[in-house]
Formats: structure tokens, sequence, C-alpha cells
């Protein structure tokens, strides 16, 4: 894959590669030629077929298994790849003080990357101008192994508690009996989840319609961490600023849009045109303690850092350059999560994160297979030797190439097996200790940064999050209407009376002990 030039459709067109400029020769995957490939073995010439019709069955049964599962959330997807180019600093800082991950530590040095983009909640096929958060992942192929940064373009999340992914993601999908996405559904889960309101207080702002996968942000939501060689620790979240600046469509001019793939054709277009979308890394550190003096949690991925308090700190560029050559193997087969890390860089306590990073390889082993990690687009690109072995599609044993005994399967052991890798700093060692419950947060603020995005958003911005949210939820029962607008109120008097205006409901009126939540 690597070096291959991507080739458009137009490129391929009369260009006959094979040996002394003639095409090359068809075979199947045995590398028979195959000699007849437009008519079926038949007894005569008007059949039945014959059973031993080994080509007919390799191709007709290949094609029956060309689809793998979809991905449960993030179907529709566009991948490219490129580089990461570190600053040698964060901020003013050499990178050192607050990580030892090698990709960070020289001015100047590059890292490949392989980046999806995806909207979330329909099928691989599905419109690209839906309302929908964006899904930002990036494969860092780094000298250490793989770091994958799996985010979003919207800074804040929907929930912080793993345990409602599923629900909530059921209630965005489409309804099961009607198959049809329903706003009564969504807002139903909604007005009984206050933790929502500041997600969707961007999702149905423009925000939530970037107009391309190019002019958009990305973030890492999640809180993680850094740590030195010291091993000591601090917390961080990820933030990837466009170069091209973001661009988002208001409801009107997303529906104006009649090419449902727009997104996937603007990044694979400007990559073919030398026009390389560039984004830069910057990160926002606090120091690793539970931070009393703030009126919200960090480890509570429903709430943004104030950038005052906890500026954007600098710490390298990406540039997207090579498009796919193959969008199945490379984009759909693509497998990233949050628990690939390298040395260097840690898990914070956040426990939507820990939740992620069990889900996303669980999903993986069954959508592509147990050995999804061997695939060109998922392998780390430096050695890898494990003394994991079997299971179905195993394409290579890990260790061979190292020269390890190939006998030897297991550690320790004495016969030329794999050593365990020298340690390269100090050990990152926090301290957790607590009864084990099941409680939500305390600092669970759930209004006030929804407040805050209301009142400072552009006025253009504020009037299309209105009336996108009374034409969702004028769809919706009383309740949930009610419902919404006591949370919105709370947020911010003006927010909750001009939707509640729109619905045509007096705020007056509205039934005081309506139950927020459940
Ligand atoms: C507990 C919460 C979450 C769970 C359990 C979860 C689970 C999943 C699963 C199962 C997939 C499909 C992966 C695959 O088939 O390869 C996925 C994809 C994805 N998720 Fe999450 N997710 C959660 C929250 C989030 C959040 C907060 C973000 C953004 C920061 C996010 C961003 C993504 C992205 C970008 C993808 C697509 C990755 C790709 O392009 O292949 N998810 N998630």
């Amino acid at each position: 894959m690597e070096g291959e030039k991507a080739m458009s459709e137009q490129d391929n067109k009369g260009k006959p590669e094979g040996a002394g400029g003639e095409q090359p020769i068809l075979t199947n995957r045995q590398g028979h030629p195959v000699y007849d490939n437009q008519n079926t073995r038949t007894v005569g010439d008007r059949g039945p077929t014959v059973l031993e019709n080994y080509q007919f069955l390799e191709k007709i049964t290949h094609f029956d298994r060309e689809r793998i599962p979809e991905r449960v959330v993030h179907a529709r997807g566009a991948g490219a790849h490129g580089y990461f180019e570190a600053y040698g600093t964060i901020g003013d800082e050499p990178a050192s003080k607050y990580t030892r991950a090698k990709l960070f530590q020289e001015k100047g040095k590059r890292t490949p990357v392989f980046v999806r983009f995806s909207t979330v909640i329909h099928g691989g096929h599905s419109p690209e101008n839906l309302r929908d958060p964006r899904g930002f992942a990036t494969k860092f192929y780094t000298e250490d192994g793989n770091w994958d940064l799996v985010g979003n373009n919207l800074k804040v999340f929907f929930i912080r508690d793993p345990v409602k992914f599923p629900d909530v993601v059921h209630a965005f999908k489409p309804d099961p009996v009607r198959n049809q996405q329903d706003p009564n559904r969504i807002f139903d889960f909604i007005s009984l989840s206050p933790e929502s309101m500041h997600m969707i207080s961007w999702l149905f702002s423009p925000r939530g319609i970037p107009a391309n996968y190019r002019e958009q942000e990305g973030a890492g939501v999640n809180t993680y961490k850094m740590y030195n060689t010291e091993g000591v620790g601090v917390l961080v979240k990820y933030h990837w600023i466009p170069k091209q600046g973001v661009r988002s469509l208001t409801q009107a001019e997303a529906d104006a849009i009649t090419d449902f793939n727009h997104a996937t054709r603007d990044l694979y277009d400007a990559i073919e045109r030398g026009d390389y979308p560039e984004w830069e890394m910057r990160v926002q550190i606090m120091s690793d303690d539970d931070h009393p003096e703030l009126d919200f949690d960090p480890l509570d991925d429903t709430k943004i850092w104030p950038e005052d308090q906890f500026p954007m700190l600098p710490i390298g560029r990406m540039v997207l350059d090579r498009n796919p050559v193959n969008y199945f193997a490379e984009v759909e087969q693509a497998a990233f999560g949050t628990g690939v890390l390298v040395d260097g860089l840690d898990f914070s306590d956040d426990k939507m994160l820990q939740g992620r990073t069990f889900s996303y390889s669980d999903t993986q082993r069954h959508r592509v297979g147990a050995n999804y990690l061997q695939l060109p687009v998922n392998r780390p690109q430096k050695h890898v030797a494990t003394n994991q072995r079997d299971g179905q599609m195993t394409y290579h044993v890990d260790g061979n190439e190292a020269g390890a005994n190939p006998h030897v399967n297991y550690e320790p052991s004495s016969r030329g097996g794999l050593r365990e890798a020298p340690k390269t700093g100090k050990d990152h060692t926090p301290y957790v200790e607590g009864p084990v419950v099941r409680q939500k947060i305390s600092r669970t603020n759930d209004y006030k940064q929804a407040g805050e995005r209301y009142r400072t958003m552009p006025d253009w911005e504020r009037e299309d999050l209105i009336s996108n949210l009374v034409s969702a939820l004028k769809q919706c029962n009383d309740d949930i209407q009610e419902r919404m607008i006591g949370h919105l109120t709370q947020c911010d008097e003006e927010y909750g009376r001009r939707v509640a205006e729109g619905l045509g409901r007096n705020v007056e009126e509205l039934t005081a002990d309506v139950a927020l939540t459940r």
C-alpha cells in the first residue's frame, strides 16, 4: 500500500499496465489463469451448470462475502493518509517537560498518520449533509507503535457515563419499528439527560453540520494524560485547529445540498489537486488532581476547559496528502481505539474514556476479525513481535521477522523467545482509592456552560439553533417539550423563552414540577 500512487478512475482509463504495455492476465486467487470470464461451465450451451465449476464458485462465494458488518456508529466515512510534524515544544516549553512520547520531542520530526472522518448515526451510504457530530479519528504510526486519537468535531459529548452509550445511540438511530429517525425518541432521551444540554446546544447550531471535513475542528473530547521521564503526569485535552478555517452550514444551506457525497468528494478532490488540508494540534494542560476550585470536574466530557484559564498550546501540525488506493482495505477496515496509546501518553480516570477503551477493540474483533491488527492500515509501521498466534485469517507470525525461535510462543523462555523491553523512564503510577459505587459525579453543573455557549454564539448561529430546536421539538410530545424548555431556561432564561415561544408554549403556564431527570 505505501508508496503506491493513488489512481483515480480517469487515470486508469486507456492505460494497460502489463509487461510490454499489455493488460495483465486475470487469475483466480489460486493463481490459475482465467481463460473464460464470460461463460460459466455448463452441460451444453443452454445449461444446467456443473458443480465442479471452481472458478465460478470462488468468484461468487467471495462476492457473497464482500461486506463486513458496518461500524455500529460512525459507519459513513472518508479517510486519507498524511503526516504529523512535531514542534518539539508544547507552547513555550520543551515537549519533554510534559511527555516522553517520542513523536513530540524533536522540532520537525514527522510521523505518518491515517485519518478517518465520519458521521455518526446513519449507515455507510447515508447523506453527508445531516445534523450529526463528525468523527475525527487519527492513527499515528509512531516509532513506539501506534497512537490513536479518536475524536469528534465538537468539543463535548452527550453523556458522561459509558453505560448510557447504547441508549443515547439507540435514541438517535431510526425507530426500530418504523425505521425512521424520530425527534420524539431523541428528545425523550435528551430531556431526561440534563448533562446533554451543552452538547445539543452545539449540535443544533450550525456546528452540527460542518461544511465539509476539511473546514472543521477536531477534539479528543475525553481527558487523557501525558507523563514525562520522571513518571510525573498531567491531565490533557487534545484539539485540532484547521488551517482552512471553520465553516458550518445553517439548516437551509444544508438542505440545499443535492450531492449527498459532498464531504467525501471534497476531501478526495482537494488531495488529488494538491490542496492538502492541514490542522494544528493544540493541547490544554492541567495538573493531575481533581481541581476542587473549578465548578466542573476536569474528567467530565460534557465540559470544555475555559481557554482563558487553560490556554491552547500548539504542539505540532498535521497534513493529509495521500488518498487511499482502496476504500474498503484502508478506510472500511481501519480500526481506531482510545486504548491505543504510546509510552508517555496515558488514560485518565475518566470513566467514559475507560468504557470507550473496552468497546472499540471489542467491536473490531467482531467487525473485522481477531487478526484485525495484522491488516496494513492497522498494523504498526515498526517491529511487531508477540506470542499471539492463530485465529481467523492469520496472515503471518508476529515475531518471526524479528528472528525469534519459532518454536517458542511463550514468555519467559531460555530458548530464544521474545524478551521484555527495557524501561524508558520511571513508571507513571497514579494512586487510586475509594469505595466502589454506582454514582454520578458531584460537580454535574449541567447548565452553565450550555448557557455560556448560547450567549457567546454569533447571532446567525443562535437564530439557527433556536429554529432547529423548535422544528425538532414541534414533533415531540407536550411533556418532552416542557422538560426541554425547563432545561434550556436553566441554561439561559432567553434560550428557554425563545424555544417556548417558537413552540407556542407559554413558559409561565408550564407545570413547574415537571420532572427534569429520572
Ligand atoms: C462510552 C462512550 C462511547 C462508546 C462506547 C463508543 C463506541 C464506539 C464504537 C463501538 C465505535 C465503532 C468502532 C469500530 O467499529 O471500529 C465507535 C466509533 C467511533 N467513535 Fe465512539 N464511542 C463512545 C464515545 C465517543 C466519543 C465521546 C467520541 C468522540 C470523542 C467518539 C468518537 C468515535 C469515532 C470518531 C468513531 C469512528 C472511528 C473510525 O473512524 O473508525 N466516540 N465508537
